[in-house]
């Protein structure tokens, strides 16, 4: 294993792939591709058989959108997806993007040879996903990498990079909502590090949904037009590139309702603008951030907290931007969360710092290695990659890293230059009433060796402290309950008396119509 001192985490998102760099001298930095920190993950196939990777391919797109695949994370259980007129394989996409990043990576470290390169994945994923992503790393020239949870790396960069003050025995949660995944861990700080109490995700879930739904609005109101049915289903190069331009206008305006009351969406086709208010897109929204909260509880439910343990909710990623998902985090959990600047840089950074977690049976980080990948040196970028059939349905195995020791989360790397302040959401949270456990509980969470979502952990294997955490009650159902009880309670005698009237006076009781 090189042991030159640079460490590389990759967070490969669904909209946005980001890389930190950690120097020898410990100092950690963003790598900026065509100068930002997020390079784009969208890959564009051109008809010279070159795949152009992040502004390049958005901007190539608008030649010919059929050739282009915003999102390639979002495809990783198709076996190939079909650019323009060549299938070319998942695998070969995601290269394309890695590619792209090692070579960034090669100019600022000038060639050094990197640790073992970090690379995260959404908390659900199972072998074959997690498989096909160390392929493509092995073609970017990564035969070995360092597998991270995201939801690992975020709590790990909250406490490690951002030094935050997590008394033993709380609890942080980490809120991860990004463009096309949805992931929460429940970690709780323990004498060595801390412990992973829950992690769950849906990789369904995520920005691009909140875009849907406002596209799917637009729909209900403009449908009945023959120019909006050309956009919903395209069949000429124009008609696809309007439908892309579409897509891009609503998720400007939908970043840009997390600032401002209202904003417009043209339409060009219509020759129109839809103008949408916060509030539409919070009703539109609504649905998709009430299952990422929903999925919260049940992490934290299955936490089992006792009373007072739960010390922060932090939000990652970058649709927590919006802002319904503080206040309904907020509301739900009884704890203001904490946004940071750039929440899209948290899992890489915190991949870097994150190892096998202390204390937990589970393999948050596992290191994968293509025994059988030759040899790679990654080709230029936008160079084609190798359309050649891989061995993405046979995953490598996994082999915990068990040799990694566990870092201690109170202890803050040094010069963490690239962490950007935290600022609080809502007031500042009020110290949190501790109650500290003897020892921090631990939960032998699921393997995860399928594909599907994470089944419920087994039971603990320590006896926990007594489930104290509940969501809060809602308010309408208590109302509603309360109000069938005082009616029943006033109906029943009422009708006895009626019934007893009618039968002591002989009458015909109505609507039975009985006589006595
Ligand atoms: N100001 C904002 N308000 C609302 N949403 C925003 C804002 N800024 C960015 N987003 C959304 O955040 C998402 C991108 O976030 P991020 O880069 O964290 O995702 P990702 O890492 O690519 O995806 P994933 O983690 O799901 O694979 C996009 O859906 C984008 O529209
Ligand atoms: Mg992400």
């Amino acid at each position: 294993m090189p042991t030159s001192g640079f460490a590389l985490g990759v967070d490969f998102g669904t909209s946005n792939t980001v890389a930190v760099l950690r120097s020898p001298d410990g100092r950690a930095r963003s790598l900026l591709v065509d100068g930002s920190p997020l390079l784009p993950s969208a890959v564009y196939a051109d008809p010279g058989g070159n795949l152009l990777v992040g502004r390049d391919a958005i901007h190539s797109a608008r030649l010919d959108p059929a050739r282009f695949e915003p999102n390639p994370k979002r495809r990783i259980d198709d076996h190939s997806v079909l650019l323009g007129d060549r299938e070319l394989p998942v695998v070969d996409l995601i290269a394309a993007v890695l590619i792209r990043v090692a070579e960034e990576a090669r100019r600022t470290t000038g060639g050094a040879p990197l640790d073992p390169v970090t690379m995260t994945c959404p908390a659900g994923w199972g072998p074959t996903r997690r498989g096909t992503l160390c392929a493509a790393a092995a073609l970017a020239g990564w035969p070995r990498v360092r597998l991270v949870e995201e939801p690992v790396a975020a709590a790990t960069y909250f406490t490690n990079v951002l030094g935050r003050q997590v008394p033993v025995g709380s609890v942080i949660v980490v809120h991860d909502f990004g463009a096309g995944t949805f992931d929460v861990s429940v970690v709780a700080k323990a004498a060595q590090g801390f412990d992973v109490l829950a992690v769950d995700g849906r990789d369904d879930i995520g920005g691009l949904d909140i875009d849907a739904a406002i596209v799917t609005y637009l729909g209900r109101q403009f449908g009945s037009t023959p120019e909006w049915q050309r956009l919903s289903a395209p069949t000429t190069v124009e008609d696809r590139r309007n439908r892309r331009l579409l897509w891009d206008d609503v998720r400007a305006a939908k970043e840009r309702l997390s600032r401002s009351q209202s904003a417009d969406i043209p339409i060009a086709q219509l020759g129109t603008d839809a103008h949408l208010t916060r509030e539409e897109l919070e009703t539109l929204a609504r649905p998709v951030l009430e299952q990422t909260v929903r999925v919260t509880e049940g992490a934290l439910r299955w936490a089992k907290l006792a009373e007072g343990r739960l010390a922060g909710v932090f939000l990652v990623g970058g649709a927590s931007r919006t802002p319904l998902v503080a206040t309904l985090l907020h509301r739900a959990l009884g704890e203001p969360p904490l946004a940071i600047e750039q929440p899209e840089l948290v899992v890489a950074e915190g991949s870097l710092y994150a190892t096998s977690i202390a204390g937990t049976r589970r393999a948050n980080t596992v290191l994968f290695e293509r025994v059988a990948a030759a040899p790679v040196s990654a080709p230029p970028p936008g160079a084609p990659t190798s359309g050649g059939p891989l061995p993405v349905s046979v995953p490598p195995v996994p082999s915990p890293t068990s040799g990694a020791p566990a870092r201690p989360i109170s202890t803050p790397p040094a010069q963490q230059v690239s962490s950007p302040p935290a600022r609080p959401v809502s007031p500042p949270p009020p110290p949190p009433v501790r109650s500290i456990p003897p020892q921090a509980v631990r939960v032998p969470p699921a393997p995860t060796l399928t594909a599907a979502r994470p089944q419920p952990r087994p039971p603990a294997v320590q006896p926990r402290p007594a489930a104290t955490y509940r969501p809060r009650p809602n308010v309408f159902l208590r109302s509603l309950r309360l109000a069938i009880i005082v009616a029943t309670l006033i109906a029943v005698p009422v009708v006895t008396a009626y019934l007893a009237f009618h039968f002591a006076e002989g009458t015909p009781a109505w609507p039975l119509n009985l006589t006595w």
